[in-house]
């Protein structure tokens, strides 16, 4: 990757500094569910107030569409940014013109201010060189600490960059850093497990991974799809038989690339797709005619475990099974808290990342044991799937 600037290469007392982060938190009413990338971007914020800057935060909340909705106001996370930051944070009611302008004026160093909703204006996600000019206008430099918002070629996270000296924040940081060594340039060998339902929203996922892992492991419903391309009976398990064919095509490009592929020798099968269902455990070829799949099964387990042995890097998308169903969440979890105890080992590096795989891994209880979690989810997926994050380039054009 080409080099990015980082908060270590500039001198940002008395600046305006402008910091796009995502605090596209889930919300229960006025209530933050989750303050995970909250505390994501507390040390890039703290150490810009600390350091005497003018921080000017820069965000989306929800999908307004590009109009002014009360209803996804940045303003209802405020207090809980507050509580995180354990600082005072001043809000403008919009993120640019006269009143972006005012606030900005008013700021004295180590004050923070946060915008409204960027996604108020058309102009964000069209990425609108007028509107990035006004965003431009508020700022010194640009800081972008919002990796799991890089992927979208918006005028926050895109169009201002190529306008500000831009660097990247502290969380950009760690998160490009662990998926460079997770990826880019791992100690192998490395595996990969994805899973999830389906193939067909992960096909340049998996496509990208055979090429770069030496193994791949594939779990949940997607697992069904290839188990059925090589012939198995999987009785009700969810399947997409269209897809049969991409599934060799897949297996096919594995080999060539001296990827192993790792499925499920048995199953954990069930008639009903709820929690607590009657279940047994079965070979993957001797699935019921009336059963689905909806874990993997012991023997499956002890396989993965041992493919974790021999590996030195580990990156992780999907779940296993039906997890937020048990007993369906066994395999999940009991992949997670070997990965994890390899990790306290010191023997595996461990980068997981997407909204589900998450939430998985916390039901574990092992997130705090991995070596990186990644607080995104569509970014990612792109990542995994060897794109181009427009956020992430637009660090490393040169101004
Ligand atoms: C996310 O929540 O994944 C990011 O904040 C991006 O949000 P978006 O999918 O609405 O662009
Ligand atoms: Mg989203």
């Amino acid at each position: 990757m080409a080099a990015y600037k980082t908060l270590d290469d500039v001198n940002v007392a008395g600046k305006r500094v402008l910091v796009r982060v995502d605090l596209n938190v889930p919300m229960d009413g006025a209530r933050v569910t989750d303050d995970t990338r909250l505390r994501a971007v507390a040390p890039t914020i703290n150490e810009l107030a600390q350091k005497g800057a003018k921080t000017i935060l820069l965000a989306h909340f929800g999908r307004p569409k590009g109009k002014r909705d009360e209803s996804q106001s940045l303003k209802a996370i405020l207090p809980a940014l507050e509580q995180t930051l354990k600082q005072d944070v001043h809000f403008a009611d919009d993120c640019v013109g006269e009143a972006a302008e005012a606030a900005v004026a008013k700021l004295t160093p180590g004050d923070v201010l946060l915008l409204e909703n960027t996604r108020f204006h058309a102009g964000e996600e069209k990425n609108d060189p007028a509107f990035a000019e006004a965003l431009a206008r508020l700022g010194d430099i640009y800081v972008d600490d919002a990796f799991s918002a890089a992927h979208r070629a918006h005028a926050s996270t895109e169009g201002v960059a190529r306008l500000l000296p831009a660097y990247a924040g502290r969380s950009m940081q760690a998160e490009l850093d662990a998926l460079d060594k997770a990826l880019s340039s791992p100690e192998r060998p490395v595996v990969a497990i994805v899973g999830g339902a389906k193939v067909s929203t992960k096909l340049d996922l998996l496509g990208n991974l055979v090429k770069r892992v030496d193994a791949l492991v594939i779990g949940g419903g997607m697992a069904n799809t290839f188990l059925a391309a090589q012939g198995a009976e999987i009785g009700k398990s969810l399947c997409e038989r269209d897809l049969l064919d991409t599934a060799r095509e897949i297996i096919a490009k594995a080999g060539e690339a001296g990827c192993e592929i790792v499925l499920p020798v048995d199953g954990r099968v069930a008639k009903e797709f709820r929690a607590h269902a009657e279940n047994r455990v079965v070979a993957t070829d001797h699935v019921g005619a009336d059963e689905m799949i909806l874990d993997i099964g012991p023997k499956s387990i002890e396989r993965v475990a041992q493919v974790l042995d021999g590996a030195k890097t580990l990156v992780w998308n999907g779940p296993f099974g039906a997890f937020e169903m048990q007993p369906f969440d066994e395999g999940t979890v009991a992949v997670a808290k070997k990965a994890a105890a390899l990790t306290r080992e010191g023997r595996l590096l461990t980068v997981a990342g997407g909204g589900d795989t998450v939430a998985a891994l916390n039901a574990a209880g092992v997130a705090d044991d991995f070596s990186y979690i990644s607080t995104a989810g569509g970014a990612f997926l792109e990542w995994l799937e060897g794109k181009e994050l427009p956020g992430v380039a637009a660090l490393t054009a040169t101004k």
